[in-house]
């Protein structure tokens, strides 16, 4: 006989609960009901890093992490990364179905017609100093799109959310191509609508003095599959904060700034620029094992390997591994890609490695491929930023549109001292 409940016996009193488990999940509230006596403020969950905490219900991306499935709305990446375009999986993240011709083309139109920024933009950033991190200033700048659209503040309103969702996805390339200009001191290079979503994307990174600046479309195209390869991975640190700042209603650019600083770190979408400075460090093929070693001794990380969720081979990682031989062939082998493969294989064959379900993750291979494109390493985590708007902004609608959200705001265990009187200065000891 089989019932949907769990019943927790408390040891403290002897007496039972009877908890309702709805998708496999409790209600972390339902467990406030258990308490030591009636002073007691309830029973709660501590789970630093939300290791085993849903934070909500989500119809957007399907991680299965023990078998190496990633699903977006349903599709298999693999069939996304192979059949589909970047800007129609945007279209598929944030809608849930695939566009039609004529939605897509609409959704293409308004997101190419929106990608200029105001010219105070590009004065502030001229303000930065030569050497700025691109991420630094793609934060900042998505920051201060909010100051030039105060009707974001409307985010209720779904023809607002739409004009919003057109101008953060056509703007963060500009943003992005814009920092990389003026970190290398080249005067910006304009959005051109006869191209497409990534090609426009080569062209503001790389337009020089030609009239017309044609991508290869074998680049446009891998830097199109990376980016759905990016798009969304559910409730990761970045999204979790897009959703958190969210939370509290403000305005999407903003959220989105802290959802990019969030991305930052070199835990996170920082990790690709980390791979590329990791191989550097280790110079040559023969330092790989003293390299691993150190590595078990606890001293820094293998970058680009492990995942909270993936124990097995990231897909994505195995998806950019193929791709990254067609990106070879048009720019030439990357010197690095010796080393990183001997260092895969080297980790996977490791007790270290394997005890601990180590795999390669996306961004192992990701600056590998970037780099053969001529981008600098800085830029690496300012790409994954580009494509994760998609899925920021799809868990961010999908948060406002649900009714059992609530602004974040997380419980503590509170371990500090008892209430205690203030101590005159004089009476004061070390
Ligand atoms: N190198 C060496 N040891 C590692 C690594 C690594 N890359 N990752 C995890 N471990 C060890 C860790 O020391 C711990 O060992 P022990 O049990 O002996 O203390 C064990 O594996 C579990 O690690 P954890 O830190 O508890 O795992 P987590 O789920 O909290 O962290 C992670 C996930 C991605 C932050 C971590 O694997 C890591 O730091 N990887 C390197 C950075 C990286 O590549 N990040 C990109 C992630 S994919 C892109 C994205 O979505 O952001």
């Amino acid at each position: 006989m089989s019932d949907n409940s769990i019943t927790i016996v408390d040891n403290r009193t002897g007496k039972s609960y009877k908890i309702p488990i709805e998708n496999g999940a409790i209600r972390a509230i339902d467990l406030r009901q258990i308490k030591a006596d009636d002073n007691d403020f309830g029973l709660m969950t501590y789970d630093p890093g939300y290791l085993n905490t849903a934070a909500c219900e989500s119809r957007i991306t399907y991680i299965d992490g023990d078998r190496g499935i990633l699903n977006y709305r349903g599709y298999p990446i693999e069939q996304l990364a192979e059949k589909s375009t970047f800007v129609e999986t945007a279209y598929l993240l944030i809608y849930g179905e695939l566009p039609t011709q004529k939605q897509l083309d609409d959704w293409n139109y308004n997101i190419t017609h929106h990608t200029i920024i105001h010219r105070n933009i590009e004065k502030f950033l001229d303000g930065f100093h030569y050497d700025a991190h691109p991420m630094g200033m793609l934060v900042s700048t998505v920051a201060a799109l909010s100051t030039f659209y105060p009707d974001a503040h409307n985010i209720m309103d779904e023809e607002s959310r739409k004009l919003q969702t057109y101008r953060l996805l056509a703007k963060m390339p500009t943003l992005a191509a814009f920092a990389y200009r003026h970190s290398i001191g080249m005067p910006y290079a304009y959005p051109d609508n006869d191209l497409n979503y990534t090609g426009n994307f080569l062209n503001m990174l790389f337009k020089k003095t030609e009239l017309k600046y044609k991508p290869d479309p074998v680049l446009e195209k891998a830097l199109d599959v990376l980016f759905i390869l990016h798009a969304d991975h559910e409730q990761n640190c970045s999204t979790s904060a897009m959703r958190n700042v969210g939370s509290s209603h403000v305005d999407p650019f903003s959220a989105t700034a802290a959802a990019a600083a969030a991305l930052y770190g070199p835990l996170h979408g920082g990790a690709n620029e980390e791979v590329l400075r990791m191989l550097a460090e280790i110079g040559s093929r023969d330092k790989i094992p003293a390299f691993i070693k150190s590595v078990k001794e606890g001293h820094g990380r293998l970058m680009g390997f492990g995942h909270r969720v993936y124990k097995n081979y990231d897909p994505r990682a195995r998806i950019i591994k193929k791709m990254a031989d067609q990106v070879f062939e048009v720019m030439g082998k990357n010197p690095m890609l010796e080393m990183a493969l001997e260092l895969e294989k080297i980790a996977l064959e490791d007790e270290y490695f394997i005890k601990r379900r180590l795999y390669p993750n996306v961004d192992f291979y990701s600056g590998l491929i970037y780099q053969s494109m001529g981008l600098p390493i800085t830029i690496f985590p300012v790409l994954f930023a580009i494509a994760r708007t998609a899925g920021w902004v799809a868990q961010w609608i999908e948060m406002l549109n649900d009714a059992d959200q609530k602004i974040a705001r997380p419980r503590q265990i509170y371990l500090g001292p008892a209430r205690r009187d203030f101590l005159p200065i004089e009476s004061r000891k070390n």
